[in-house]
């Protein structure tokens, strides 16, 4: 210990990472959840890679240094823009075992049986992330090769990372979570707690990384990882097998379009909710929204929240796997249908939720975890890449000799109708659990043009939030007329149907807009903070602007 002289104080450590959380550059952008992540992003562009190629390097390195969303073993969604303007999306969600059955979750007398559906193996779906990643360089990949996209993150795991505050407090929080699901030694329990700047090494997630470097896809999906991963399950009451890894397969699809005013919106359709009800809401609000007024005017708020509590409640009902069961998407979509939701919006007054639609009551929670990643390169490509292990650490179980955590994504079916999941969402038939079905998700990564023009690149983590996050920056930054700075970082609000309140973060409202709303009949209800927006703007004369969330160690690295 150095003894300083009286009256002066330590020196103050130099900072670990130095955030941006703007940028502005020319050539590229890379804005993600972590320094380190948007540093690899941009160092493959800068030797040639584009969007693609990034979004590649990004997912690995955020599988080693955001290691509670960040993932290897969950799942997610890209929305890509090519330089003539093709937008194409890619599912690699997560699929039920062939082992899962409608009742899984429930006990003999039809009940949910608390914490098994979001802890331990049995909650975890059939993870999607290594397909995608190597199904997006396939397709769309220009870099001289797979390894190289795959290095930087090998070097991170293996050589460790100085961890952020954040990071040393959510790994001290979940200690006992680790403890508990994991009768083996992990990298991420040691004696002491965890402070910044320890240093965080993860030899086994190195070598599940150099097998994938060496052999793609199959060096998660076949030998010793998948045995590491099947293992688990077979010893520890888990439903995954080889035979469901063999099968994985990751799907392109057709983004969901929305024409809205001067903009077109190209999104995440089915397994996601996003798109349709991002949709659906744009439509609902289109002719009543006040743009002069802004996003802290009492009517706009209010127009908002009603029609995503309209919104929701179709969720509820109708939504679920595309491949699997019949969505009316059309009907849905149309703006007749919209019209006709609209009917019963009184300006002066909050509807009831038990009038739109029946449902349960439903829990809240804070700190869940999704990240996502924003990415422009100068050959006027787009990606906009969302990943989720769904809660923090997924099902909290650590897969030895394998080294990643596995997602608890078969929280987001519906165990039973009607019986809320970890976001309070509540479904039916439409997402209840059936093998190699997806579980309806709410990941909503947006690109933007404006007048035909790329314009924004977006998306956040944070369950339901996510939608109407997505729609309020949007929202913001177009309509509102705000600076895309101001837009990410507005206090955000959200509506979900069930439970009937608005949620905002706390400094969402004035004290006279509180009170007006509650004499509508809104009930309000706040959370510390609503998602993690990582946005790209395109400016007039092409420059890229990048914003990363002012609530996390979120950062923009522009070149
Ligand atoms: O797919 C979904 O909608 C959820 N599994 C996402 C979870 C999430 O965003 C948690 N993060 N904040």
């Amino acid at each position: 210990m150095t003894i300083l002289p009286a009256g002066r104080s330590q020196p103050s450590a130099p900072p670990l990472y130095t955030i941006e959380k703007t940028a502005e550059a020319k050539k590229g952008m890379v804005v993600t959840a972590h320094p380190l992540a948007s540093q690899v992003g941009i160092r493959i562009l800068r030797k040639g890679g584009n969007a693609a190629d990034a979004a590649v390097a990004v997912q690995f390195a955020l599988a080693v240094v955001y290691p509670r969303a960040g993932n290897l073993g969950g799942g997610g969604f890209l929305v890509h823009r090519n330089e003539e303007g093709l937008v194409r999306t890619l599912d690699f969600r997560e699929k039920a075992p062939a082992a899962a059955s409608r009742d899984m979750y429930l006990d003999d007398r039809g009940n949910v049986i608390a914490g098994i559906s979001t802890a331990g193996p049995a909650a975890a779906g059939i993870p999607g992330s290594v397909a995608g990643l190597a199904e997006t360089y396939r397709v769309l990949g220009k870099y001289k090769n797979w390894q190289a996209l795959v290095k930087p993150a090998i070097r991170l795991a293996r050589k460790g990372f100085r961890i952020t505050a954040l990071e040393a407090d959510r790994l001290n929080r979940f200690r006992p979570d680790f403890l508990t699901h994991n009768p083996w030694p992990m990298p991420f329990v040691r004696e002491k707690s965890w402070q910044e700047g320890d240093r965080l090494r993860q030899p086994e997630l190195a070598a599940t990384l150099a097998r994938i470097a060496r052999a793609g896809a199959s060096g998660f999906y076949k030998g010793p990882a998948a045995a590491a991963l099947t293992n688990v399950m077979s010893n520890h009451g888990g439903y995954i097998t080889q035979e469901d890894l063999d099968a994985y397969q990751a799907v392109w699809r057709d983004p969901v379009r929305i024409e809205w005013k001067e903009y077109t919106l190209y999104t995440m359709g089915l397994p996601s909710s996003g798109g349709i009800l991002l949709q659906q809401i744009l439509s609902m609000i289109e002719d009543q929204l006040r743009p002069t007024g802004g996003p802290r005017d009492v009517h706009n708020i209010h127009l908002i929240a009603e029609a995503e509590r309209r919104a929701f409640a179709d969720r509820a009902k109708y939504l679920g796997d595309g491949d699997m069961v019949q969505v009316p998407m059309d009907t849905l979509m149309s703006a007749a249908y919209a019209r006709r939701k609209m009917h019963s919006f009184d300006p002066e007054k909050a509807s009831r939720s038990e009038s739109i639609e029946a449902a349960g009551e439903a829990p809240t929670r804070e700190h869940f975890e999704t990240t996502h990643a924003s990415i422009v390169d100068r050959f006027g490509q787009a990606a906009a890449v969302t990943t989720t292990l769904n809660d923090n650490y997924g099902c909290k179980v650590w897969v030895p000799g394998g080294g990643y955590f596995l997602n608890n994504e078969m929280d987001d079916f519906s165990a039973k109708p009607g019986v809320p999941n970890i976001f309070g969402l509540v479904g039916g038939e439409a997402n209840a659990i059936a093998p190699a079905k997806r579980p309806l998700s709410s990941m909503t990564p947006t690109v933007v043009e404006r007048d035909g023009k790329l314009w924004l690149v977006l998306g956040t983590p944070g369950g339901s939030t996510i939608i109407t996050s997505v729609l309020q920056v949007f929202l913001n930054a177009g309509p509102f007329g705000l600076s895309l700075e101001q837009a990410v970082q507005a206090p955000r609000f959200h509506h979900q149907c069930w439970p009937d309140r608005i949620l905002s973060e706390p400094d969402a409202f004035e004290a006279s807009v509180q009170k007006e709303l509650q004499a509508m009949g809104h009930k309000l209800e706040t959370t510390a903070y609503i998602g993690l927006m990582e946005a790209i703007g395109v400016a007039r004369d092409g420059r890229f602007l990048g914003v990363a969330d002012r609530r996390g160690d979120d950062h923009a690295s522009g070149w």
